[in-house]
């Protein structure tokens, strides 16, 4: 038996929801913890590609539970909208495969508005959000003046807390946001709507997940986002309003540290970041331009271009200590098939003294210059590589070279989209 807990250790976008869809097949449960339809998980199965933003991409395994845990927030339009995907596609036969947390916080209309606007109005200052509620949301579950999944499948416990709530909403968002207010009839129609659908699914991820790990099942802690955009240990504030680390896990499934046996930190071979903040291994020249074609970085939610550079490893030790990871997943070693020489940062120079630990303060970090290594490229294709032997000196020499400035063990290497583009060095299930 064993839990995993699967995380960013970069920006997000790492290419996480391949590797859940791959270790999903050791595991009888997947959990999505932290986040909400920011993610976005592209997935590709044989030729067909799917975009799953909230539903952990597990449920393209027959059989398979998936679970929507607690520190989650959800929209439920999208929720919905991605169950109808699924059933189209012929995923999800059988409804009892997923289930969600009944004290998931439910994503608002007034949410979505608040983040967009408040964004518009910052200008320079903005994070760069996805525009799609999650701060505000998770501001009232702090705030205590949430809306769960609990309170909305109960009609008139839903229609006091809207009743309750939107006023206030309507007042920020009129007086100091200049929006228009937003309609309770409206709202409560929409999600009453919601509610009927959402009910089937209602389930408690503790009790079910601690169930499993009693009767020796082993299960899948999906991480959305990464570890540099956690909400206390990320770059704040530009970051997102979660704990996306692998401690979230805990919380946000309510599953108690002691079961949790591995942490496997994905990472790209090189470093994207969507949305503002310090990135000091950023490239903006034809190097920058060139990983993002070849790797297709534009964002699987919202389309945006995604800033790219070279990989850093002062940022992945950041990961590494944070999460406890106990390997590293590498994903897109493909995109650097065709260059000469491949930099990795190693340490930073701040005003001219050397910097081996991630700074805290975002002003110092935006400040750092990367200090880089050079290694000499493969220039030759790795997509049909299957084995981490077959893969030529050179790449392995980078791998090497990854696991020794990070200080920590590969676990998987991922040379393309597909399921069959993938190496496992060590199984985390223990199953290899
Ligand atoms: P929010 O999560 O929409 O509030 O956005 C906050 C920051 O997190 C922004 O910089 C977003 O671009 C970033 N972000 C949120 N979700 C993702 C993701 O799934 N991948 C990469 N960046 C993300």
């Amino acid at each position: 038996m064993a839990n995993v807990i699967i995380v960013g250790a970069q920006w997000g976008d790492e290419g996480k929801g391949k590797v859940v869809d791959i270790y999903t097949e050791y595991a009888n449960d997947v959990v999505r913890y932290q986040g909400g339809n920011n993610a976005g998980h592209t997935l590709v199965v044989g030729d067909e590609k799917t975009v799953l933003h909230l539903i952990p991409s597990g449920i393209l395994h027959e059989g398979k539970r998936c679970i929507i845990g607690n520190g989650v927030v959800l929209d439920p339009e999208v929720f919905i909208r991605e169950i109808t995907n699924l059933k189209k596609k012929g995923y999800l036969k059988d409804d009892s495969q997923l289930v969600i947390d009944g004290n998931v916080h439910v994503i608002m209309p007034y949410h979505r508005e608040i983040d967009k606007a408040r964004e518009a109005r910052s200008g320079a200052r903005k994070i760069g959000t996805t525009g799609r509620g999650i701060g505000p949301t998770y501001e009232d579950k702090i705030g205590r003046r949430g809306i769960r999944l609990n309170d909305l499948v109960k009609p008139q416990v839903f229609a006091r807390k809207l009743k309750e709530i939107l006023p206030e909403k309507n007042f920020y968002l009129e007086k100091f946001l200049g929006q228009n207010p937003l309609s309770e009839e409206a709202i409560l129609e929409e999600y009453s709507g919601y509610a009927q659908v959402l009910e089937k699914y209602l389930g408690r991820a503790s009790l079910i997940l601690n169930e499993s790990i009693e009767a020796g099942h082993n299960i899948l802690f999906e991480g959305a986002q990464g570890s540099l955009l956690d909400i206390d240990h990320g770059t704040y504030p530009y970051v997102t309003s979660s704990s996306t680390i692998a401690g979230g896990a805990c919380t946000g499934a309510g599953v108690g540290p002691r079961f949790i046996d591995e942490v496997i930190g994905i990472s790209k071979a090189y470093v994207t970041r969507v949305g503002e903040g310090p990135f000091p291994t950023e490239l903006n020249d034809e190097m920058g331009e060139k990983l993002r074609q070849i790797g297709q970085e534009f964002g699987a939610t919202t389309g945006r271009p995604r800033r790219t550079g070279w990989f850093d490893a002062v940022a992945l030790r950041e990961a590494v200590r944070t999460n406890g990871l106990t390997g590293l997943a590498i994903t897109k070693l493909d995109v650097l098939n065709e260059l000469d020489t491949i930099k990795i940062c190693t340490a930073y120079s701040y005003h001219g003294d050397m910097v081996e630990t991630f700074p805290q303060d975002p002003d110092i970090l935006a400040e750092c210059k990367p200090v880089y290594e050079e290694m000499e490229g493969w220039n030759s294709d790795l997509s049909g590589v299957r084995s981490y032997d077959e893969l030529p000196e050179k790449a392995r020499l980078y791998l090497k070279k990854l696991e020794e400035v990070t200080g920590c063990p590969i676990a998987l290497v991922s040379v393309g989209p597909r399921r069959d583009q993938t190496m496992q060095v060590k199984n985390p299930f223990g199953s290899n």
